[in-house]
């Protein structure tokens, strides 16, 4: 039966107690974390958020060590002791409070619990279900307890550095209207207007820029977002931004800001972040690493050999190039461990997704080997691996084919044995701004421009007057913040000018109608004296998740949800009440 707390109050944390408190009399609150009973003496180890203190019940006081025997795993306790020292063969140089001990004089048990799914004392591996189903027992691990003390650390760096520099938090609605962030909606039905629907958003994008138009200069809100789209380890369907938008800013305006932002969130881990940040267009990310969030901390750029082949002996290569295709390739800087076994094997996943690799190497004694066909000769291999850098033990891969596909296809290689070497190593942090991202993307299956960013993202100044003519070869205000091959911010700056705005939306097939339909409210704010603005918002969960080396999203959430949205400690989402429905006008 569970105790009342009454007069106990707590005079130490579990993770307080020093040599310096021998003596004192102290009360602690907390969880049995584990429990070893010597037969005439118990040792109980006592876990609080704060840490864990060993209390010793012995049988000087037979009726608390009796008590003390019906102690298990995560009862909730309350001691009231005296501290002593340890003996020196039973000090705990791996605990904090290891030094010392408290000696029970009295014992409330102030809770019981079941036996846990699982040990929360250790970190033995558990099933991800369980752990979500059972999440307030996971929450008490150390894992958890660390990302979760790190999430509070980071956000409040984050509020305090946006407080120094003029911002003010202001909370957007969460019940709102649909502003296209290129995912799904959640829909919330509303009773009291039948048939229709708020939408949660996808982001504060309008919202913050009607604060801007409002003359709030600079906001910042860390904020819940929803997107109702495919998830995987760096998606949920709920996740939390840094959402900022700035008055008068030029894109250095918000690099400006985040760089120095980042540098102080770092100091989370003790981190110095060396600033400013490498800038790269889109299109060169997308050669060189084939992806427009590039991890730099491997080497292994891909680069451009298509010259050696325009006149080669290597026809296939020749006719490829001849027709506007590429040859590209990187070096794997060492590649002394590769066996041919090995190279073949890479090859041959290649193959099975329908990529043709060629390879060619330097021994460690510099003899040249590859796959190129005989005619191809020596002298034009040697002239590839020159033209690489490739020197001995250096292996180089070979694409021939689309730009596009032949990065892409590198780029992924690129990653996949950066990973089997070990070269992402995760106490390195590359941060990298993606700059100019193209303004419209071709949707083949709507046959139409899509933003690649979102609408409301202004053209390069220089590629306005290609909106009339190419507009698929503009390029944007648009910039991603990518750290360590992951995309942790993104941002542009907005079309402030009505026309412009109108202009894009055409270009978007987006007629006039339905744009004043869907953000009508917003064509209006726009015309009666909005700034130039600009922002960006940061992935906080991507941010943190980094921070903690965690490989998941998922690990540096409370309540996260699984793979398939649904929350598996609350069952949501769960079929509702036949009346409920009604209310809301709703048949399914
Ligand atoms: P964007 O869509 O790029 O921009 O989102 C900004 C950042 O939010 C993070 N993010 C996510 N994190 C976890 N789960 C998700 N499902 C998810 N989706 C996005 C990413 C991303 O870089 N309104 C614009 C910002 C702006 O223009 O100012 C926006 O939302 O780290």
């Amino acid at each position: 039966m569970a105790e009342q707390l009454g007069e106990l109050v707590r005079t130490h944390t579990c993770g307080a107690l020093r040599p310096d408190d021998v003596g004192a009399e102290v009360v602690l609150l907390g969880w049995v974390h584990r429990v070893r009973d010597l037969g005439g003496v118990l040792f109980v180890d006592v876990r609080d958020r704060a840490g864990v203190t060993q209390v010793v019940f012995d049988k000087d006081d037979e009726t608390v060590l009796a008590k003390a025997k019906r102690l298990r795993s995560e009862f909730v306790i309350g001691v009231n002791g005296r501290v002593r020292r340890r003996s020196a063969e039973t000090v705990n140089p791996k605990l904090a409070t290891g030094d010392v001990e408290v000696l029970v004089r009295q014992l409330t048990i102030l809770n019981e619990a079941k036996t846990p799914p699982f040990p929360v004392a250790d970190e033995t591996p558990v099933s991800e279900d369980i752990r979500l189903k059972y999440r307030y027992l996971d929450l008490r691990r150390p894992r958890l307890q660390n990302n979760m003390i790190l999430r509070h650390r980071v956000a409040m760096i984050v509020r305090q550095f946006f407080d120094r520099h003029g911002f003010l938090e202001i909370e957007t609605p969460i019940l709102g209207k649909s502003t296209p962030e290129g995912a799904r909606d959640y829909l919330v039905p509303s009773r009291v207007h039948p048939g229709e629907f708020y939408a949660l958003p996808q982001s504060p994008q309008l919202f913050k820029q009607i604060l801007m138009i409002a003359g709030m200069d600079r906001y910042v809100q860390i904020v819940k977002c929803f997107r109702d789209e495919d998830l995987r380890a760096d998606r949920q369907p709920e996740f939390t931004q840094v959402d900022v938008e700035v008055s008068f800013a030029q894109p250095e305006t918000i690099f400006g800001i985040i760089e120095p932002l980042m540098k102080d969130v770092f100091t989370a881990i003790g981190t110095e972040v060396p600033t400013p940040f490498r800038r790269m267009p889109y299109g060169e990310a997308m050669a060189k690493y084939g992806s427009d969030k590039p991890d730099l901390r491997p080497g292994m750029e891909i680069q451009d050999v298509r010259e050696l082949f325009r006149e080669s002996a290597f026809g296939v290569f020749k006719k490829i190039v001849g027709e506007g295709g590429t040859v590209r390739a990187f070096v794997v800087e060492n590649a002394a461990g590769y066996s041919r076994s090995a190279v073949d094997g890479i090859v041959n996943q290649e193959k099975a997704q329908g990529r043709h690799l060629l390879w060619a190497r330097r021994g460690e004694d510099g003899a040249i080997t590859s796959s190129f066909p005989k005619a191809v000769g020596e002298e034009t291999v040697r002239q590839l691996l020159d033209a690489l850098g490739a020197g001995n033990s250096q292996l180089a891969f070979v694409v021939a084919g689309q730009p596009d596909v032949v990065s892409q296809t590198l780029g992924q290689l690129r990653l996949a044995i950066a990973k089997k070497d070990g070269l992402l190593d995760p106490n390195r942090f590359e941060f990298l701004w993606v700059v100019d991202f193209p303004l419209l993307e071709w949707d083949p299956e709507d046959k139409r421009y899509v933003a690649m960013h979102h609408p409301f993202t202004s053209p390069l100044d220089a590629d306005i007057g290609k909106l009339g003519t190419e507009p698929g070869a503009a390029r944007a205000k648009a910039y991603d913040l990518v750290l360590n091959g992951s995309e942790i911010g993104g941002g542009s700056i907005r079309i402030h000018d009505a026309a412009m705005q109108s202009r894009i939306f055409t270009l978007l097939n987006i007629s006039e109608e339905e744009a004043r339909n869907r953000f009508g409210f917003f064509l209006e704010a726009l015309e009666y004296g909005t700034p130039p603005h600009g922002g960006i918002a940061l992935g906080l969960d991507r941010i943190i998740a980094i921070l903690a080396n965690e490989g998941s999203i998922r690990e540096v959430i409370a309540f996260p949800k699984t793979a398939a949205a649904s929350d598996q400690m609350t069952n949501a989402p769960s079929p509702v009440d036949p009346k409920q429905l009604k209310e809301l006008h709703l048949k399914l």
